[in-house]
């Protein structure tokens, strides 16, 4: 492994504990009654997951304060949001995944019922825990009223709702990029928009970092495609080949294999060149930008 490889490698793991902690206590124990629910919520939850978007929600208030404390409940909460999407998206009514995070889905060892329930739970608890986040009234309510935004049926769901519509069909590149956007960007881009309002980022800042947001949202769903299609079932830790059995609107699907890691990667060069005027600072930001092209999980 390359030497920019493992501080990269280091520096997720030592923030994805830090986020682990946090939401671990948080959450129930798992033997709490009744204790079916926890253990599933635990189950997915805590089965693994790369935590990008609690990682890119620190890393971005890194470029502008230091002391993360405050950023560690909001980053579990994006998180645990992030998981429940996961939980319903592997649902047998939707994508009948029965492989994530290299464990089995949570419907598969808990059945349908409590996997919608601990879903529901992760979603939920995901606006309570932002409550007692230890940032003002204020900013609570303007996050809380944008993960509302971005998770909700003009966001995350809608992108969802597409995708379903678009199996089977032949879509044009505008909805692919709808899709992608919605269901994918929009929750990659959220955790940077926050590390900025937590850091009280002046607006040029946001605007740039909007940008990048958006970019690399957007790359990071093509690689996900890419990787249902060249991916290492172990490795990536979720089931390959799904998406052209269920004909699933991708990147791939529609431009091809070859111009799908070109878009990629012309995403990702330019997403770097917005880091430009933050220099060494946004040293760990771009190699995670090179993480994103080029992972195999
Ligand atoms: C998977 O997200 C679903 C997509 C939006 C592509 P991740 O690839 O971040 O999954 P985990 O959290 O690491 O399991
Ligand atoms: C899912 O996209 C995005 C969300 C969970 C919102 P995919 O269906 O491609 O994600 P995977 O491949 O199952 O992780
Ligand atoms: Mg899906
Ligand atoms: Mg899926
Ligand atoms: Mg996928």
């Amino acid at each position: 492994m390359s030497n920019t490889k493992m501080i990269l490698k280091k520096d997720i793991k030592e923030k994805r504990e830090l986020v682990n902690i946090e939401v671990d206590r948080f959450l129930p124990r798992k033997d709490e009654y009744p204790k079916q629910i926890h253990k599933a919520i635990r189950h997915t939850l805590f089965a693994g997951g790369k935590r990008i978007r609690p990682y890119l929600l620190i890393n971005t208030y890194l470029l502008f304060e230091d002391d993360i404390k405050k950023t560690l409940l909001i980053a579990g909460a994006i998180e645990m949001l992030h998981s429940y999407t996961l939980i319903h998206d592997d649902l047998p009514e939707i994508d009948n995944d029965d492989y994530r995070r290299g464990k089995r889905s949570c419907h598969v060892v808990f059945g349908s019922d409590i996997a919608l329930l601990a879903g529901d739970a992760l979603l939920t608890s995901a606006f309570e825990a932002i409550t007692y986040a230890d940032i003002n009234d204020k900013l609570k309510l303007k996050i809380i009223k944008e993960l509302a935004i971005e998770a909700g049926n003009k966001g995350l769901i809608a992108g969802q709702m597409v995708d379903i519509l678009s199996e089977g069909k032949k879509i044009n590149k505008e909805t692919l990029e709808y899709i992608h956007y919605n269901k994918t960007a929009r929750m990659i881009n959220l955790p940077i928009r926050f590390g900025c309002y937590l850091a009280d980022a002046s607006e040029e800042h946001q605007k740039r970092l909007e940008k990048f947001g958006h970019k690399i949202g957007l790359a990071f769903q093509i690689t996900d495609d890419i990787l249902d299609i060249e991916g290492d079932q172990q490795t990536l830790g979720k089931t390959i080949g799904k998406d052209k059995k269920a004909k699933k609107a991708t990147f791939p699907s529609v431009y091809g294999l070859e111009e799908s890691y070109k878009m990629a990667e012309k995403l990702i060069e330019d997403a770097k060149a917005l880091l430009k005027p933050y220099g060494e600072k946004a040293k760990l930001f771009c190699m995670l930008c090179d993480f994103i092209l080029t992972r195999q999980f």
